[in-house]
């Protein structure tokens, strides 16, 4: 009878059984007379250790000739072995080529330029800790969903062809679509989900989003993965409460599931691990004066650039809400601060070590006539937000939402230099391929 084919990550329930493993070569030593190839299959990693004598000398001879990321079945018995980092190691007892690299793997182990890997992205992810990082995604997906799930709200998905513009007439991709006209990718979904809130109550929306920007910083991607929850009847406060408790369930869910991918990527794990209720909270008009006091130029009116977000959120130590932002930054949905004519109900929700803005948010306008001068006032086609406005015309409510980058938080969480990192085919201004 064949031996059992069984994933890397499962062999150490097979200790002493003979099994067959199918995946790629990602590195070999020899001595003489024993080869030592560390063997891939994407559940795992393993070191199999192939005696001369112990199978047949022909495969012996093949085995040295292999170049890294040939495609490899070997069969043998697995050994528990202490020093290895699995705890268990593979006896080979036989060997089958699928395909030796028609030439030698251009992702050696020394260290290559940025651009270099990310022309190679396609060969790149086999890397330990591009997988590291792709498993922290999905579990920070996971958590999301499971949080919210769990938290009575119902999945509403957006369109990504839209008509009307969801943050701003800058950063959008336009497409032309058959008679219609212009459709626009979405920058948000949220619009959607304002609707859905009316129907649902508590709802979420999950998928890509575009923004057309020509930002060239270390936080920007031209389309990331975004999650957005949308409350009916909640406040600004409520809102704000909301996302506390989502950073939370994520940043648990990694450090519970993911310590072994945040060990390979040498994160600071306290610094995880103090990611506990209540944030810290400060208005945009204290922000700025902090800001000034070290040093920024900022006048106060502005929004933050990257700078002045990590030189904020180098003095907290747990992610900080800066709230109440000026109108005139803001998106045009925002509601007006009930005492300020000038400011609107909103957060941004930045990540400590200077990672800055993960979540951004805010209570809506819900009065008919504020939201339609909003939108007079920005210059945004009025025709296409008609439906929106319906729902200001039709039981209008108190809501509030927001949006949280996959990405950001990623990068946050895996503690990366560069968000291009942190999604497996990352588009920047300068990249469409591969
Ligand atoms: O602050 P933003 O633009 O908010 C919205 O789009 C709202 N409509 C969301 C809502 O209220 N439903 O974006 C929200 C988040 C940011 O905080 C950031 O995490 C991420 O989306 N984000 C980006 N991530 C990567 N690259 C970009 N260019 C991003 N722009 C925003
Ligand atoms: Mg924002």
């Amino acid at each position: 009878m064949p031996s059992p084919w069984i994933p890397i990550h499962d062999l150490p329930s097979f200790v002493d059984r003979e099994v067959t493993l199918k995946g790629w070569m990602y590195n070999k030593r020899s001595s003489g007379k024993i080869h030592f190839l560390q063997v891939r299959d994407g559940s795992g990693f393993i070191q199999a250790v192939m005696v001369k004598g112990e199978v047949p000398d022909e495969q012996f001879a093949t085995a040295k000739g292999l170049w890294l990321e040939a495609s490899i079945i070997l069969t043998g018995r697995v050994r528990s072995d202490e020093r290895a980092p699995s705890g268990v190691e593979l006896s080979v007892t036989g060997i089958e080529v699928v395909q030796n690299p028609v030439e030698e793997y251009p992702i050696a182990k020394k260290e290559h330029g940025i651009d270099f890997l990310l022309d190679r992205r396609h060969l790149w992810i086999r890397s330990a800790r591009q997988k590291a990082i792709l498993t922290v995604r999905e579990r920070v997906i996971w958590a999301c969903r499971e949080y919210l799930h769990n938290n009575g709200f119902l999945l509403v998905d957006s369109p990504l062809l839209t008509g009307s513009i969801g943050e701003g007439a800058d950063g959008l991709f336009e497409v032309e679509y058959f008679d219609l006209g212009k459709a626009y990718l979405a920058q948000t979904g949220q619009l959607y989900a304002e609707a859905a809130a009316a129907a649902f109550g508590k709802v979420y929306c999950f998928g890509p989003t575009f923004r057309a920007e020509k930002s060239k910083t270390r936080r920007h991607l031209t389309e990331f993965w975004m999650i957005e929850p949308e409350v009916a009847y909640a406040d600004h406060s409520d809102n704000m409460a909301l996302q506390e408790g989502l950073v939370c369930a994520v940043v648990d869910a990694a450090l519970a599931h993911c310590r072994k991918e945040l060990e390979l990527l040498e994160r600071d794990i306290p610094a995880l691990e103090r990611i506990k209720p209540p944030f810290y909270h400060i208005t945009y008009d204290e922000a700025v004066a902090m800001l000034q006091k070290l040093g920024s130029d900022i006048p106060y009116g502005d929004d933050f650039g990257g700078d002045d977000e990590t030189l904020l959120t180098n003095q907290f130590d747990k992610p900080v809400f800066v709230e109440c932002y000026p109108k005139k930054v803001k998106a045009f949905y925002m509601k007006q601060h009930p005492e300020r004519e000038d400011l609107v109900l909103c957060d941004d929700l930045l990540a400590p070590e200077g990672y800055g803005e993960i979540i951004g948010g805010s209570q809506r306008e819900d009065n008919l006539d504020l939201l339609l001068a909003r939108i007079r006032a920005e210059g945004l086609p009025e025709d296409s937000y008609d439906w929106y406005l319906d729902l200001r015309r039709y039981g209008s409510f108190p809501h509030s939402g927001f949006g949280m980058g996959i990405e950001r938080v990623v990068s946050w969480i895996c503690g990366l230099q560069h968000i291009r990192e942190a999604i497996p085919w990352p588009r920047t201004i300068y990249r469409l391929n591969p």
